[in-house]
């Protein structure tokens, strides 16, 4: 399948139209960004840890029973989806109490969720991604509202299947943030990327962060901890 026409370029991906018009390729870039865009660089080979990181956690989902827009991996930094109707909302699961929660609720740093939190924000550059309630989204059509309790067992039910993995491998799942849409067949399914960009990984033996925090906070490479998730991902 290749490239035709290009849709869309966001901050860490481009959007391709394909020969077949229910299917776009993800073109994965070595942009790294935070902070709504006002902390940029370019990192060399980050689209291609990203896009096979993405490609790995989507084929174990899948393999879950967990409907995605996943189909394939077309290159080192391309990925083959379902085109999808994507609603403008963020789903984020927390198992630890870091980021965001912690300066909006005053809730301490480190503290365990259980069972795990699940937040929707909606998705706005211009307001700043705000959090939303159920209601919200109903009020502001962000997503059909039979879409909303799905999305919260998916979140949970993705949660438990990653948590379990990442534990095997030493990584502590600390939060991660999931999109939907509605693929052509009408099924609501996750859509958009998993990657180190929008997960929170911790080393459980020594609490190192393998995600973008290392980015944002200037903890060490980014790539070596993406580098890392990769390998004990890939190790079975
Ligand atoms: O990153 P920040 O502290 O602003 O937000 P958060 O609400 O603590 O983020 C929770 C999780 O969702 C983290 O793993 C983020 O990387 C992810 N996230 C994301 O991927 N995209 C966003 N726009 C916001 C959060």
């Amino acid at each position: 399948m290749e490239r035709k026409r290009k849709l869309y370029e966001g901050k860490a991906k481009v959007v391709y139209e394909t020969e077949d018009p229910k299917k776009l390729i993800l073109l994965f870039k070595d942009t790294a960004s935070a902070f709504d865009g006002v902390k940029k660089a370019e990192i060399e080979e980050k689209g291609v840890l990203n896009n096979t990181i993405s490609c790995l956690i989507f084929e174990i989902l899948e393999r879950e029973g967990v409907r995605t827009h996943y189909i394939g991996r077309v290159s080192d930094r391309e990925m083959l989806v379902w085109r999808a109707e994507r609603f403008p909302v963020e789903v984020v699961v927390r198992n630890v109490a870091t980021g965001s929660i912690v300066r909006r609720l005053g809730i301490r740093e480190g503290t365990e969720f259980d069972p795990p939190l699940v937040e929707f924000f909606m998705k706005s550059d211009e307001l700043h991604d705000p959090p939303v309630c159920e209601a919200h989204i109903v009020l502001l059509k962000l997503a059909p509202p039979e879409a909303i309790p799905l999305m919260r067992k998916t979140a949970l039910r993705v949660n438990e299947i990653l948590s379990r993995i990442f534990t095997e491998k030493g990584i502590r799942l600390v939060d991660f943030k999931l999109e939907f849409g509605k693929l052509p067949d009408g099924s609501v399914a996750v859509v958009d990327e998993i990657t180190p960009d929008s997960m929170r990984l911790w080393d459980m033996r020594t609490g190192e962060k393998l995600d973008k925090d290392r980015f944002r906070f200037d903890l060490g490479d980014l790539l070596e901890g993406y580098r890392e998730v990769l390998r004990r991902l890939s190790d079975s």
